[in-house]
């Protein structure tokens, strides 16, 4: 596991676009794993400006978002499809049919299966983008998922909707349930690049990185996988002290 402290979020960001921006140098066609939330938004913004600078291409890529919100209605602008479309696809300039949410509609018992299904026709997440709960979760696998969950349907913890209430007008609208990537989904992409900012993630980025793994925490998975970056601020790298140090980006293998 390579882990880059950064001094600021927006440092973090910068991190995050080198990694894709890797990537997408020697496969064009790369299929990315997006998260939504706010930890990666600074490397969609920096990922943008160096699209419409023309210094990097991304109209060969194919996207997969991790999760879905369930019961929203179609458009809402809090819809996972509809912020993915906001922060990745317009401003990156995909493919918008080559980009993927998972259905929140629950109408349809196959969704979940026909998910995983794409994503194997797609030929695999190569790089897949990961924020982290502060309870541990990734995507919306919360503490007690287990290792080998493939992409379903989960209830939100009450942590994760008091969190995620801040992008709604109260509580009470943030939906109950959502479509995930399971855990074993996410560590079957070919790479995987987390990153987080501020010290409320602290202590989650502490026990994934350096705690047992066990699904009490479930970003603690990341500690099997073969090839992980992790991009933190300082405060968010705050409880590893003494343990990790900052390797440059540039050093690090593909
Ligand atoms: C979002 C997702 C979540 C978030 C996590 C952190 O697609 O899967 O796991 O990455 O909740 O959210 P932020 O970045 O808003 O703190």
């Amino acid at each position: 596991m390579r882990v880059v402290i950064e001094a600021d979020s927006a440092a973090v960001g910068r991190r995050l676009a080198d990694r894709i921006a890797e990537v997408l140098s020697h496969e064009p066609s790369a299929v990315i794993g997006v998260a939504t939330g706010s930890s990666p938004q600074a490397g969609y913004s920096e990922l943008a400006r160096r699209v419409a600078s023309g210094e990097l291409d991304l109209s060969g890529a194919s996207a997969f978002a991790l999760d879905e919100y369930l019961g929203l209605p179609a458009g809402d602008p809090q819809s996972y499809a509809e912020t993915v479309r906001r922060s990745v696809t317009v401003p990156l300039r995909l493919d918008p049919s080559r980009v993927h949410v998972p259905p929140g509609d629950e109408a349809d018992p196959e969704a979940a299966h026909n998910y995983e299904r794409a994503i194997a026709a797609a030929g695999g997440i190569d790089i897949q983008i990961l924020g982290i709960g502060a309870n541990g979760h990734l995507g919306f696998n919360e503490p007690g998922s287990p290792f080998d969950s493939r992409t379903r349907i989960v209830r939100l913890s009450d942590q994760t909707r008091r969190d995620n209430s801040r992008f709604f007008d109260s509580l009470t609208e943030v939906p109950t349930h959502a479509i995930t990537q399971g855990l074993a989904t996410i560590l079957d992409a070919r790479r995987l690049v987390l990153v987080a900012s501020g010290a409320s993630k602290a202590r989650a980025v502490q026990r994934a990185l350096r705690g047992p793994v066990s699904p009490d925490c479930p970003a603690s998975i990341l500690q099997l996988h073969a090839d992980v970056t992790v991009v933190l601020d300082r405060e968010a790298a705050s409880g590893l002290e003494g343990w990790v140090a900052t390797v440059p980006a540039q050093e690090q293998p593909a």
